[in-house]
């Protein structure tokens, strides 16, 4: 399944140190929004180190479902539980990609990258350098980094913002279709490098899109939801 050439400076990946166990309970979750129920009675457990692809027609609720669990929207009726980060305590770490991808346009690739290094995280600005020109190789933007993001493509633009979320050694990766510019070539690229970080780091990925012809290539849970209620959910 991995690129060959995927080899993210590995030495310095944590490892998923066999941690397993759920990392987010819906509990008959239900949005309304007016008149309109945005989801509908939703039961869920998402265990640590899942990927999952969130689907659904325009309007299903994938957006609303992943701003419940990234705790961005609370739920009209129903629970939302995050564990506490097994035994540990930590509290759970999630990087959003949004569909608008919040990226700064008068600043250049490198630099919108750049706001992703914290010193708590990294051992020094060496080794974020590594993983940054490491991710931008192998998803084929290296050359391309000095651009300004108001400069930038479509595509350029969602690696980007997908890069910056990873830089963040994220727990959890949740993504609402940030791959609407990308061909299949480099949604694979993509899927590599989240493979890898879900194998070594234990990354648990949650992902929306309506395009089912790449979520086929991969393995995964798929969560179907249909007019807000969770109709399906299984490989
Ligand atoms: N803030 C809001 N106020 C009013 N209605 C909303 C709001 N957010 C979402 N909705 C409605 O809730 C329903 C679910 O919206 P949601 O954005 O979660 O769907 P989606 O599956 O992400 O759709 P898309 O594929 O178009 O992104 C839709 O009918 C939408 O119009
Ligand atoms: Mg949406």
């Amino acid at each position: 399944m991995f690129n060959q050439q995927t080899n993210l400076n590995q030495k310095t990946m944590k490892s998923p140190q066999g941690q397993k166990g759920p990392i987010f309970y819906c509990e008959d979750v239900s949005v309304q929004f007016d008149e309109i129920m945005a989801l509908k009675n939703v039961q869920l457990t998402i265990e640590r180190g899942e990927i999952i692809f969130v689907t659904g027609a325009s309007g299903a609720g994938k957006t609303t479902l992943l701003k419940i669990l990234s705790g961005l929207q609370d739920p009209t009726s129903g629970k939302i539980i995050r564990p506490d980060f097994f035994s540990s305590k930590k509290n759970l770490f999630i990087s959003n990609v949004f569909q608008d991808l919040r990226l700064m346009g008068r600043y250049t690739c490198e630099e919108n990258l750049m706001f992703a290094y914290d010193s708590s995280i990294y051992a020094s600005k060496a080794e974020f350098n590594q993983d940054m020109n490491e991710l931008a190789r192998i998803l084929g933007v290296k050359d391309r980094l000095h651009l300004k993001i108001n400069d930038a493509n479509g595509g350029l633009k969602q690696k980007i913002a997908i890069i910056r979320a990873l830089l963040t050694r994220p727990d959890v990766l949740i993504a609402d279709e940030p791959t609407s510019s990308l061909d299949i070539d480099n949604t694979r690229r993509l899927f590599d490098v989240l493979n890898l970080y879900n194998v070594k780091r234990g990354l648990t990925v949650i992902w929306a899109t309506h395009n089912k012809e790449f979520i086929k290539s991969f393995t995964g849970r798929i969560i179907h939801l249909d007019n807000g209620r969770l109709v399906y959910s299984g490989k």
